[in-house]
């Protein structure tokens, strides 16, 4: 039995769309290939090792000894070869990067400019001390030097730790402190709306509450018109580059298990989480999916409108692609600035190949008008792709048809920080698209639902999802569930998988939220906010109101409380300091209390319908029920 109220479901979901003849003709895996790929596992990834190069090849394809697994043990490999270096044959003058600045500056970086570059500032960053197996810390905007940075760090085999930039000093601090790492490569600033922020302000704030004593920055000049004074530690990016100016510097051979980044992730106990990717397997699952799944060739021009400080912009704006030979895209901008039609301007303008966004992203375009995407030509458009969130069916839709022209396949790809790569999606010229589905695993992955007691089920309800086999982008120390001969990764998502294997993902167990395309821990926010003095508790629930989804906060009030303008002026300042201005929940409901069961449990569900404005459930736990109208109130107010 479908369940209407978990998913969408008509027919014409149910059934499906196949990719056009023309695409499939064309695709990097045919209908023929794919077969061919569904091989012993693990003997069938030893394809993507062999899509890179390795000054040492590895032993075998996997192993697993003792507790360790490991994918390509033997070999030895340096990312930043495979991501410049062995592209300078073919295609040295084609474009690596092409960057499109807020102010509207663009900069391209040929592969022999991205080259020199990467040489240049890895001398630079050995200059400074810095070698193979320190942590790097880059807290930057989407600008250039940040994909340089993190491959000037690859080449000397230095670990690095990039920090989206929207963070706040505490959470940059913490980050670093966590990573151990002495190093720090920002800038002055960068514009937000016009005006200027002083990122430079909040890494020196920083850098005055990590534990050692001196953490050697280097600062790139982002803002034109201002000079920011650079302490003693600090360097100028410029002048570095300029004091090593055509240094070459041997690539440092990695083995295939040594890290290449960490990068932290929110979990349920809002401690940020360590996750530490490998050179060999992340990179071989990187480069295999972005040719398998998102069909990059040399010869496109890609746009991942991901920002590069989470895990989706690591591996599909900078490391997959440029694997590949692409020219990838960088766009510092904002979707709706200086039109809602910006983004579509862009892929006309730069007549960009293969689009890769977020569902939050399509449901604001299909808000703002079809008349945008319809004003423009984006016949060059081949391959659309979605990855963070379910992308519903009506979104689904809108994607296909005003963007994709009814021609572009979709790729809904399913995975997450710890997966490193891809692990759900349909191949794009071979698998049917299920809108609101993500799709089958990929060949070679292997996943399962399990219920409570790690069964594997087929209710209709669903259960958790749970990857089976050991994939290549697999991060060192990954908490796996060993049990007698079977090992298993049990993600905190809730799916359902249909008769044809493919897998539909309902929620979420833990109490994460997806903020700004990104995965936040309900508790780390919850924390910032009850800190302040006047709240009580806080209680933090996503919700999707049509084609919207946004954050509420639900916030209780000590006696002593003040004006809710100002209580509110205050939270906000909180979440800006503690985590960034990026977490700031949209609504804010104030209550004297929280819904909560006699036992004193928090009744999340409740206020989630409350803010949905749905039939509430059964409320006979409730201990306070009178309190559902006060809240119901307090919202028609907002
Ligand atoms: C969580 C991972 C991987 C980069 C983006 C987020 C959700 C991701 C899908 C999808 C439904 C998805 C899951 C997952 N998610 N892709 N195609 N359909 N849900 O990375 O912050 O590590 O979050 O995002 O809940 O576990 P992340």
């Amino acid at each position: 039995m479908d369940d209407e109220s978990v998913v969408e479901t008509n027919p014409r979901d149910r059934d499906g769309v196949d990719p056009s003849a023309a695409f499939a003709e064309q695709a990097n895996v045919s209908a023929a290939d794919a077969a061919a790929l569904e091989g012993e596992w693990p003997d069938c990834w030893a394809r993507a090792g062999e899509m890179l190069d390795w000054s040492e090849p590895p032993e075998t394809t996997f192993e697993a000894a003792g507790g360790d697994r490991r994918w390509f043990p033997g070999g030895e490999l340096n990312a930043s070869v495979d991501c410049v270096d062995r592209h300078l044959d073919d295609r040295k003058t084609q474009a690596a990067i092409k960057w499109i600045g807020k102010r509207g500056e663009r900069r391209t970086y040929t592969y022999l400019d991205l080259y020199h570059e990467v040489n240049e500032f890895a001398a630079a960053l050995r200059s400074l001390g810095i070698g193979e197996g320190d942590v790097v810390t880059l807290y930057m905007p989407a600008i250039p030097e940040l994909p340089i940075a993190m491959l000037a760090c690859a080449r000397i085999g230095a670990p690095h730790n990039v920090v989206f930039a929207g963070f706040s000093a505490a959470a940059l601090a913490e980050r670093m402190e966590r990573a151990d790492s002495e190093y720090l490569v920002t800038c002055d600033g960068y514009y937000r709306r016009g005006n200027a922020i002083h990122q430079k302000n909040k890494a020196d704030n920083a850098c005055l509450s990590v534990p050692h004593e001196v953490t050697e920055t280097v600062v790139v000049e982002r803002l034109d018109d201002e000079s920011v004074q650079l302490g003693e530690a600090d360097r100028a990016y410029d002048d570095l580059l300029a004091a090593h100016r055509g240094a070459e510097v041997e690539p440092v051979p990695r083995a295939a298990n040594d890290p290449l980044f960490l990068i932290y992730t929110s979990g349920t106990t809002g401690e940020p989480t360590e996750v530490r990717h490998t050179t060999g397997g992340y990179l071989a699952h990187a480069t295999w999916t972005s040719h398998a799944v998102l069909d990059l060739e040399p010869a496109d021009t890609y746009w991942c409108s991901a920002d590069i400080g989470w895990i989706t912009g690591h591996t599909y704006l900078v490391y997959g692609p440029l694997s590949l030979g692409t020219t990838t895209m960088l766009y510092e901008g904002t979707p709706d600035h200086p039109e809602k039609d910006r983004v579509w301007e862009l892929i006309e303008r730069n007549a960009v190949d293969v689009f890769y966004t977020a569902p939050t992203a399509i449901r604001a375009f299909m808000k703002w008008g079809a008349e945008h995407p319809d004003s423009h030509d984006l016949s060059s458009l081949r391959l659309l792709g979605s990855v963070g969130e379910p992308l519903n069916p009506s979104a689904w839709w809108w994607y296909y048809e005003h963007v994709g022209g009814g021609e572009c396949p979709i790729v809904d790809t399913w995975w997450q920080t710890e997966t490193g790569a891809i692990l759900l999606s349909t191949l794009p010229g071979v698998d049917r698209m299920k809108p609101g589905s993500t799709g089958p695993p990929l060949p070679g992955i292997d996943v399962a639902v399990v219920g409570p007691n790690g069964e594997e089920t087929t209710a209709a309800e669903g259960g958790r999802l749970a990857v089976t086999k050991p994939w290549p982008g697999m991060p060192l120390s990954l908490d796996g569930d060993d049990r007698a001969d079977e090992w298993r990764y049990a993600t905190e998502d809730i799916a359902r998988i249909d008769d044809d294997g493919y897998v539909t993902v309902l929620g979420r167990i833990d109490d994460t939220v997806t903020v700004g395309n990104h995965r936040l821990g309900t508790t780390e926010l919850e924390r910032a906010i009850a800190d302040v003095p006047g709240v009580a508790e806080a209680a933090i629930v996503d919700v999707r109101d049509g084609s919207d989804s946004s954050i509420f906060a639900f916030v209780s009030t000590d006696d002593s409380h003040e004006a809710e303008r100002d209580l509110r002026e205050r939270i906000t300042d909180n979440v800006e300091r503690s985590i960034g201005a990026f977490a700031v929940p949209e609504t804010f409901v104030f209550t004297p209390e929280l819904p909560k069961t006699r036992s004193g449990k928090l009744m999340r569900r409740l206020l989630k319908d409350i803010a949905d404005d749905d039939e509430l459930g059964d409320t006979s736990a409730l201990r306070n029920p009178e309190i559902v109208g006060e809240i119901r109130s307090a919202l028609d107010r907002e």
